[in-house]
């Protein structure tokens, strides 16, 4: 094998996998997330994994990752190797490309809803009130050929940087956008904290959990959500650490990788409450949230408005773009190292066929908004989401934990962790072993048992024990 390529700064790796955790998943999804499943109590369930399963699991895949230098699925095949495995392992990633392939498919889509509102922030097409907003969303969504010519923009924009072997030009484009990102996001929670009078509310709302509305479907949800932001499960971390130089901390990048991660998330949901509730609007309203309230706040502000609603968007293309191109990378690396196709051709082909898959999503919202699937009571998109963001997801965590944790040898993992103290590393160690693993199977259970049983059972518990943080570190 030739020189492994590595990334030239050491604070590449971080600015990479921080651009693909920070995405939609933060700015559109969580704020929505979070309104749909009961606010307080989504929070305090999401925070919980992303401590206890998801920073554990992004150092599992970046040790795989670092200590190989390839693509995820010989990173996995060289590992088993050396821990005299079987070479099926390999299996976690070749599945794990098709539920990214999935995912990107209708990441594109609703990427492209960004394009067209920084193109109408521009024109000045938005109206001014939350009722305009929401016709001009309503229309977007109806109108399949702006759809379609976003999602055709957005994937073709992926492909070129992709096709094109970004490592350096991602390094340095990301190195100013997510500062300005950060600060953007920072000015809209000062706009809603001191303009809306709602701010106290929305603490309550995101910060003052009711447990009682902790069911089995808002803990398979934060789940899933903490696994889709944070690009988790996917061997998407895995295969950026393949570009790791040998002298940056795992156990540091990992934790500002999800620390930034959460931030963005956290600070999304405080810019867009008090904008909901000082409105009137629905928390609840789904997919919308984002583009309809945080729009309407911008409005309302005259010229200000627009330049933020610009550049706000603006940037929420390139979060989507810096978190899409982390999905393309593993499947064009693959081709690139083990079938030695040409990286152009290959990228091309892929975008194409995630493009044409993504057209279910842009008719999901209009043509087929009311096809029930397989009486899911789900139409085409959301079942697509649901099934990839909170069930493939967590499993594929579940299988690189018992990877790391059981198949793998130890002296890779403790080889890689050097900088951590004995005990550190046990503790580590234990949380793979354990407790994701675990974790990930109990809340499968439960969503197996029931909503009403399992209701029933942690209502159970929560009678004897009136303290369920507690119970959840029993359970632990
Ligand atoms: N984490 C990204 C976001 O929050 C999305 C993403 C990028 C992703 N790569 C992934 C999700 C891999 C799941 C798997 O927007």
């Amino acid at each position: 094998m030739s020189e492994p390529k590595v990334w030239a700064k050491k604070s590449t790796f971080i600015f990479a996998a921080a651009g693909s955790a920070i995405g939609l998943g933060n700015l559109w999804k969580f704020p929505y997330m979070v309104g749909e499943n009961g606010g307080g109590a989504f929070v305090i369930v999401y925070l919980l994994c992303v401590l206890l399963i998801g920073l554990p699991l992004m150092m599992s895949e970046t040790i795989v990752g670092k200590y190989s230098h390839g693509n995820a699925i010989d990173a996995i095949g060289v590992t088993a190797e050396r821990s005299g495995a079987s070479q099926g392992w390999r299996g976690i990633a070749v599945l794990s490309m098709v539920v990214i392939f999935i995912i990107l498919s209708f990441y594109s889509v609703i990427a492209g809803w960004a394009f067209d509102y920084t193109k109408a922030f521009m024109m000045g097409d938005m109206g001014h009130s939350a009722k305009e907003v929401g016709a001009y969303f309503g229309d977007l969504l109806a109108d399949p050929k702006r759809l379609i010519i976003w999602h055709t923009v957005f994937m073709f924009l992926t492909a070129i940087i992709i096709a094109r072997g970004a490592q350096e030009g991602i390094e340095k484009a990301l190195g100013i956008m997510m500062p300005v990102l950060f600060i953007l996001l920072f000015i809209v929670v000062g706009y809603s904290a001191f303009a809306t009078g709602a701010f106290g509310k929305t603490l309550t709302y995101m910060f003052s959990p009711d447990f009682s509305k902790i069911t089995p479907m808002v803990v398979i949800n934060a789940m899933g959500q903490a696994f889709f932001s944070l690009s988790l499960g996917m061997c998407v971390i895995m295969t950026y650490a393949a570009y790791m130089r040998k002298d940056v901390s795992i156990t540091e990048s990992s934790i500002y990788v999800s620390g930034l991660d959460t931030l963005m998330a956290l600070l999304a949901g405080l810019a867009i409450f008090p904008i909901v509730f000082a409105n009137g609007l629905d928390s609840g309203s789904g997919p919308g949230l984002l583009f309809v309230t945080l729009s309407t706040a911008f409005t309302q502000l005259g010229t200000m408005g627009t330049i933020l609603g610009v550049s706000f968007f603006f940037l929420v293309i390139i979060a989507a773009l810096s978190s899409s191109i982390s999905m393309v990378e593993p499947f064009v690396k693959w081709c690139e190292e083990h079938l030695g196709w040409n990286r152009f051709a290959v990228t091309f082909l892929y975008c194409f066929a995630v493009w044409a898959f993504g057209l279910i999503t842009v008719f999901s919202f209009n043509i087929w908004g009311k096809v029930d699937v397989l009486g899911t009571g789900k139409n085409p998109f959301d079942l697509l989401d649901f099934v990839t963001s909170s069930i493939c997801l967590p499993i594929g965590g579940l299988l690189v934990s018992i990877y790391v944790g059981w198949v793998m040898n130890k002296d890779i993992s403790r080889e890689q962790l050097s900088t951590l103290s004995g005990a550190l590393f046990g503790l580590w160690l234990f949380v793979v072993r354990f407790v994701a693993p675990v974790l990930i199977t109990i809340v499968f259970i439960s969503s197996v048992l029931g909503e009403e049983k399992m209701n029933a059972l942690i209502q159970q518990i929560l009678a004897i024990q009136n303290e369920p943080l507690l119970v959840l570190t029993l359970i632990v």
